[in-house]
C-alpha cells in the first residue's frame, strides 16, 4: 500500500521530470537570490516553475508546459493574460512616456472611476502595493484619532509591514484561547513594539471580537479587516461578524478599514456594496492596476483631507512611482472592460467550480470541503467547516502539498494553499477540465 508520504512524492518526481529548465534556472537563481526567491508566496518545494509567458486563460513555462492559469496572479487578472484591451493602452502609454516627474491625466480618470464604484471612497491616493495602501490607511487612521493601537484578525494579511506583521499564521500552541488571541510575530524581525499596539480578535466572532474592541475602545484607532479573508482559504465574513465591526467602530469613534485588496474582484463595488455595509477606509489593490504594480486607499472626505498638501499636509505621502501613468493605463483599461456583465459571469463560474469540487469530493469521501464566493473559490484539506483560524489546526497538509503538486503536474496553476479564482478569459471546458484533473489528483492520492 502506497502512504501518503509515498504518493507525494511520486508526484514531486513526476514534477522535477516534467520542469528540467527550471530546476536548471532555480538553481542559477539560488546564486544570487536568497533560496532563488524574491517573494515567498510564489515559492515551492523542490522549486517553482518559471514562467515564458501568459496568454489568456494560459500561462507556458521554460520547459514548453502550458497550464491553465486558476490563480491569475494572486486573483489580480480578472480579464486573463495580455487582454488586448490592456496591451493596446499600455503600449499608447509606452509612445507617451514610462513616469513623470508632473502628474497626468490619466491618473484623475483612474481616481474618478474607483471613487464613482466603491462607495466608501470618496477620495482616493494610489501606491505601488497592497502593502503600502494598508500601511497609509493605519497611518491615516492614527492621525485622524490621535490614538495608536489598530484591531486586527487572527489569519488576517494584510502586506508585509510591522503593523499587521502579527498572528497572520501563529502556532496554534503560543496562539491562547481561542476567543482571545495572543498577539504573535508573525516571522523574525519585526519590531516588539507592534505586540503592545496590535490588537487580535477571532475572525467571524462578533460577541468575543466586541468585548476586545470594547475593552481597549478609546486607545484603537482602526479596526482593519478582509472582508473576504484570504488565508482561509477565500472565505467570506459573516455578514453579522462586519455589521458587528461596523458598529462597535462607529459607536467608539474607531476608523474601520476594510482591506479589499483581493475582495474588490467579487463584485463593482467590492465587497462593501455586496455586503452592504460601508466602511470609513478601504485598501485596494491587485486587479485596479490591471497586472502593474499597485496599491491604493481611499475613504471618507475628511480622513483623506489629512494628505492635503495645501495644509501642510499633516500626514505625508511621497512616492517616485505613485499614480504612475503605465498603471493607471493598464488600470483604467481593466477597470473599463469590468462590466456588471463580466462580473456576473466569473461569479457564476466560481459558483459552478465549486459546486463541481463539492460533488466531487463528496463522491470521494475524501477529508476535504470548498470555501470561497463569487469569482473566488479555495479547497479545504478539513471535514470541519472553516469559519476562523482555527478550524485550520486538523487540515491534512500532506493531502493540500499533494494536490497543489498533482494540479501542475496536471497542467492547472492553483496558490500553493489551493486557493484559485475565477477569471473572465476561462472557459466553460476549462473548469470541467479542472475538476477531472482534481479528481485524478486525488485518486493518486489514494481517494479512487
Ligand atoms: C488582503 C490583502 N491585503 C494586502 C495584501 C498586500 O498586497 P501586496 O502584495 O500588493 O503588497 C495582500 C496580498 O496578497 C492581500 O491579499
Amino acid at each position: 500500500m502506497t502512504t501518503a508520504t509515498t504518493a507525494l512524492d511520486q508526484e514531486i518526481q513526476v514534477y522535477a521530470q516534467a520542469n528540467p529548465a527550471s530546476a536548471k534556472l532555480n538553481e542559477r537563481a539560488k546564486k544570487s537570490l536568497p533560496g532563488g526567491d524574491s517573494r515567498n508566496s510564489i515559492w515551492w518545494k523542490p522549486f517553482p516553475v518559471y514562467i515564458a509567458r501568459g496568454q489568456g486563460s494560459t500561462m507556458t513555462d521554460v520547459d514548453g508546459n502550458e497550464r491553465v492559469d486558476f490563480i491569475s496572479n494572486m486573483t489580480t487578472l480578472i480579464l486573463g493574460h495580455r487582454h488586448p484591451a490592456v496591451i493596446e493602452a499600455v503600449e499608447a502609454q509606452v509612445d507617451r512616456g514610462l513616469s513623470y516627474p508632473a502628474p497626468a491625466e490619466l491618473v484623475i480618470e483612474w481616481a474618478e472611476i474607483i471613487c464613482e464604484r466603491i462607495p466608501s471612497v470618496e477620495k482616493i491616493r494610489f501606491v505601488n502595493s497592497g502593502t503600502e495602501a494598508t500601511l497609509n490607511a493605519i497611518r491615516a487612521a492614527r492621525a485622524f484619532t490621535g490614538r495608536q493601537k489598530i484591531v486586527k484578525a487572527e489569519a488576517g494579511y494584510h502586506g508585509a509591514h510591522e503593523d499587521v506583521a502579527v498572528s497572520v499564521s501563529p502556532s496554534i500552541d503560543e496562539a491562547g484561547d481561542e476567543l482571545e488571541p495572543n498577539a504573535l510575530h508573525d516571522y523574525e524581525g519585526i519590531s516588539d513594539r507592534v505586540l503592545s499596539t496590535t490588537i487580535v480578535i477571532p475572525f467571524n466572532r462578533p460577541e468575543a471580537a466586541e468585548a476586545i474592541i470594547r475593552a481597549n475602545g478609546d486607545e484603537i484607532a482602526a479596526v482593519i479587516i478582509e472582508p473576504v479573508i484570504g488565508r482561509l482559504g477565500m472565505l467570506p465574513a459573516n455578514p453579522e461578524f462586519l455589521q458587528r465591526l461596523r458598529d462597535v467602530t462607529k459607536e467608539l469613534g474607531i476608523v474601520l478599514i476594510f482591506d479589499e485588496v483581493i475582495s474588490l474582484r467579487i463584485s463593482s463595488g467590492g465587497s462593501q456594496e455586496y455586503f452592504g455595509i460601508t466602511p470609513d477606509m478601504t485598501a485596494m489593490g491587485k486587479i485596479i492596476g490591471g497586472g502593474l504594480p499597485v496599491g491604493a486607499f481611499g475613504g471618507k472626505d475628511e480622513i483623506m483631507a489629512l494628505f492635503d498638501p495645501e495644509s501642510g499636509p499633516r500626514v505625508k505621502h511621497a512616492g517616485t512611482f505613485n499614480g504612475n501613468p503605465m498603471t493607471a493605463a493598464a488600470g483604467i483599461a481593466t477597470l473599463k472592460s469590468m462590466t456588471p456583465e463580466l462580473f456576473e459571469q466569473i461569479g457564476t463560474n466560481g459558483e459552478k467550480v465549486r459546486e463541481k469540487l463539492r460533488s466531487l469530493i463528496s463522491d470521494r469521501e475524501a477529508p476535504m470541503g470548498v470555501t470561497g464566493i463569487e469569482s473566488l473559490f479555495s479547497l479545504q484539506f478539513t471535514n470541519e467547516q472553516v469559519v476562523d483560524y482555527r478550524s485550520l489546526e486538523s487540515a491534512d497538509q500532506t493531502l493540500a502539498a499533494h494536490m497543489f503538486i498533482g494540479m501542475l503536474n496536471e497542467g492547472y496553476t492553483l496558490s500553493p494553499q489551493c486557493a484559485g479564482n475565477i477569471s473572465s478569459a476561462i472557459t466553460d471546458d476549462q473548469i470541467d477540465g479542472f475538476v477531472d484533473a482534481v479528481g485524478r489528483v486525488l485518486e493518486r492520492a489514494g481517494y479512487g
